[in-house]
């Protein structure tokens, strides 16, 4: 009896190895230094075969108008699902969208989504991707019947959902199961917050961290390093982009978008709803000395933030400490 017990531990134990990474229970995990989150699959199930339809679907370029762009061209895993190097997004035959693509993870965090706000529902995000004349250029209807005639699709939302049928609901769902599981929370900075492994900062970095403090968490709110709030950061005297305005119709809301969050910053490059910025050293340079005095410029920045080149360098210092390689080597989120 106790031989056979012990042969049955053996078994499972050899079993838990065998199981490559792919093939782990994929779970939604919220970092213990993390609110709740608004989105949390109470109806969307999370399953292994429904995320992998899901991430293949994010990955597919047949499902555009010219078979040449998806999801993961203008989000890509190694600039934190940003678009490294666009200013602004390229969709197919290589137009050139208005706004620069944000990163992806975290999102079942947020309320809201792109850059205005301009759509409520996580699910219901992929919808404008699809269909903008400067992204993929097609509709549902278009994808759904790609999808019923590609192998091996059919099968894999048989897979997902019980029955081959292929339907709309089922493509965002899948979708929002890849999304939703892309989750940012072990960064340095995390590790030292979550007094991690005697983890901690440079001398360097905790300056940094104490000015960020002072001068930005008050709309870059930690843990998230941001607020969800609409501001203007004064970036230019008239905004080309109503942003916000946009959505709500109200005037004071002109030029204002949403506080973007600054996790996996280093990798998110070029910088700002219109990508105006390549580096850090430029961002910290305009809230240093380049603030416009905008319509609805937030009262916070009507002198800007002064900085000297040693607290520059030393934010800095702390801004890459946001940076999560765990997230954005992670093989699970990968193509293939
Ligand atoms: C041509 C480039 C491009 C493609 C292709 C694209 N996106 Fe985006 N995505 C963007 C841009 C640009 C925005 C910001 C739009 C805005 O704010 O008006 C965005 C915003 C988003 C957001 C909101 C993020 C946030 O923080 O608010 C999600 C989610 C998203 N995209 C998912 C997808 C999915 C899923 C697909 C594939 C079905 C996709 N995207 C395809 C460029 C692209
Ligand atoms: C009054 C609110 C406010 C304060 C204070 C503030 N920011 Fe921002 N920040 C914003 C807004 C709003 C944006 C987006 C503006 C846009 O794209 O139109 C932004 C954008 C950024 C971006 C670009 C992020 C991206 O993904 O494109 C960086 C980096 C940044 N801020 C860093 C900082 C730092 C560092 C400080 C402190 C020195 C700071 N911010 C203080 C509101 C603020």
């Amino acid at each position: 009896m106790l031989f056979l017990s012990i042969a049955l531990m053996y078994a499972c134990s050899k079993n838990e190895d065998e199981i490559t990474p792919e093939e782990k229970k994929i779970s939604f995990t919220v970092p213990s230094n993390f609110p709740a989150p608004t989105y949390n699959f109470e109806d969307n199930e999370l399953t292994n075969d429904g995320f992998a339809l899901g991430k293949k679907l994010f990955y597919e370029a047949r499902l555009s108008a010219d078979k040449s762009v998806s999801c993961g061209s203008c989000h890509q895993q190694f600039a934190a699902f940003a678009n490294l190097d666009h200013k602004v997004s390229h969709g197919v035959d290589n137009c050139q969208g208005k706004r620069n693509a944000p990163p992806l993870f975290n999102l079942a965090w947020q309320k809201a989504f792109f850059w205005d706000g301009g759509v409520k529902n996580l699910e219901t995000s992929p919808l404008n991707a699809f269909t903008d004349a400067c992204e993929m250029k097609t509709d549902l209807e278009t994808v759904v019947s790609v999808l019923k005639n590609t192998a091996p699709y059919p099968e894999l939302f048989r897979k997902a959902f019980g029955t081959p049928e292929i339907n709309s609901q089922k493509i965002l769902k899948s979708i929002t199961q890849f999304m939703g599981v892309l989750v940012s929370g072990n960064s340095k900075y995390d590790q030292v917050m979550r007094k991690q492994n005697g983890v901690s900062f440079t001398s360097t970095e905790l300056a940094g961290y104490n000015l960020f403090k002072e001068k930005c968490s008050s709309c870059h709110t930690e843990p998230l390093f941001t607020d969800f709030t609409y501001r203007s950061n004064g970036l230019d005297l008239v905004s080309v982009d109503e942003g916000r305005s946009h959505i709500t119709g109200v005037k004071t809301d002109f030029g204002t978008f949403r506080i973007p969050t600054l996790r996996n910053i280093e990798y998110t490059g070029p910088y700002m709803h219109d990508g105006q910025f390549y580096s850090l050293d430029e961002v910290l340079e305009h809230y240093n000395s380049g603030v416009k005095a905008s319509a609805n410029l937030d009262p916070r920045l009507k002198n800007g933030i002064p900085l000297s080149s040693a607290e520059k360098e030393q934010i800095k210092s702390f801004l890459k400490t946001l940076t999560d390689n765990e997230f954005i080597k992670n093989k699970l989120f990968s193509e293939s």
